[in-house]
């Protein structure tokens, strides 16, 4: 006989979840979370309406590229769907082996330890190696992944002025010489498109003899010889202790790393919850990442397509005098500054047949409510066109 559980929706969490204002915003907006029928290249479909897409994070256009697509189809066929379990449980496989030792030579670094999502791997680049007796100096744009791993590290956290060496410089100075100190930084902030002042912050950072974590998830493929990322561009590879980073943006995969010598990977192995209880990154996901790193190796065109369509969009933005919060980076805000200008703007967009992403603060900062934007080097001159006829359009509806 069924029991009946009279109570079970009448928990203050189910008169939370009725009555949010922020889900009600959400679906009374719908500006979240739209279901595609059909994608083709950077073309998606909804209910018959084709869009140009143009903020996902494939920024050299590889997520149909066909030795990559025939990597992750060959690697299911021989080791199926899934590890089923987590590596220090039942194993690595010498595919994980050969992705990372891959990885690490392509970054600099003596060794790799990969994840099954980006946000696993840079949460563990910090939990994997600080403690709660540490202090850490963290951006204060970070990405939550990073936020995540500092609040699970237990450390005592000092945020930073967004990209400020000096003000690094003035919190690591006020604090006991003695303390073990790791400075939190990324590569390219996903939000912003800044590029982090790596050379005065890595200088300041080691003067106080700083652990360095770098993620560089939207940099490594963009920036540097080949794609080799930040640190390589600044030519600073030795000077960042940890670089970590994702998949899912310039390999078009899915899964994330982390690098480092090969000590502090095999410290992070006993250390990081995100490897020890998460299962493997799969068969599928790991031949994808593999066979993209060996097109950034073998195939620059994409790279230079990249900077020919960055070019092009740049102008048009600059043209329309659109703030770009100085962008210097495939990731382009569209800064409007408040939400109801952002939501006409984004809405323009649809109608022209642009597909973009909303963030308004408390995502971004006070003031800064913002259409994010990504330029991949998928786009086509036809989709150019397109952007910049929605992007003309939606500018006179500010
Ligand atoms: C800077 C940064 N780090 C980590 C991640 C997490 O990566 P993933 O989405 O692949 O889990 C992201 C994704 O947005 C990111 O922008």
């Amino acid at each position: 006989m069924a029991l009946s559980f009279r109570s079970s929706n009448q928990s203050a969490i189910w008169d939370r979840i009725r009555s949010d204002d922020a889900t009600k915003l959400r679906l009374k907006y719908d500006a979240y979370y739209h279901i595609f029928d059909e994608q083709k290249g950077t073309r998606v479909k909804k209910d018959g309406k084709e869009y140009v897409m143009l903020s996902s994070n494939d920024y050299l256009g590889l997520s149909q590229h066909p030795k990559i697509k025939e990597a992750g189809m060959a690697a299911l066929q021989k080791w199926g769907s899934s590890t089923t379990g987590a590596r220090l449980a039942n194993g690595g496989r010498i595919f994980h082996r050969e992705l990372e030792e891959d990885l690490a030579d392509f970054l600099g670094k003596e060794a790799c330890h990969v994840f099954s999502a980006g946000y696993l791997a840079c949460a563990s680049a910090v939990t994997g190696f600080v403690d709660r007796k540490d202090i850490i100096f963290a951006d204060k744009n970070l990405h939550s992944s990073l936020w995540s791993g500092i609040h699970l590290s237990g450390a005592t956290c000092e945020r930073f002025a967004h990209n400020d060496p000096e003000h690094l410089g003035e919190l690591l100075a006020s604090e006991n010489s003695t303390t073990p100190k790791a400075v939190v930084l990324e590569g390219i902030y996903s939000m912003e498109g800044h590029i982090a002042r790596l050379p005065e912050l890595v200088e300041v950072g080691k003067r106080f003899n700083a652990f360095i974590i770098l993620d560089d998830a939207h940099g490594v493929g963009v920036l540097g010889n080949s794609g080799r990322g930040t640190a390589d561009h600044f030519g600073l590879t030795q000077g960042v202790d940890v670089i970590c980073g994702s998949f899912s943006k310039s390999f078009s995969g899915m899964g994330g790393f982390v690098c480092s010598s090969k000590d502090a990977i095999d410290y992070m192995r006993s250390h990081s919850k995100q490897t020890i209880f998460s299962a493997a990154l799969s068969p599928s996901a790991t031949a994808c990442a593999h066979a993209a790193l060996q097109v950034f190796r073998a195939e620059p065109e994409h790279r230079q397509r990249l900077e020919k369509n960055l070019t092009r969009y740049r102008n048009l933005l600059h043209e329309l005098q659109l703030d770009t919060w100085e962008s210097e980076s495939p990731a382009i805000p569209i800064v409007l500054g408040k939400k109801e200008k952002v939501y006409y703007f984004w809405k323009a967009l649809l109608e022209k047949g642009v597909y973009a992403i909303i963030s308004i603060a408390p995502g971004v900062p006070p003031g800064k409510d913002l259409i994010r934007t990504a330029i991949s080097a998928a786009h086509t001159d036809s989709d150019l066109d397109i952007i910049e006829d929605a992007i003309r359009y939606a500018a006179t509806k500010i």
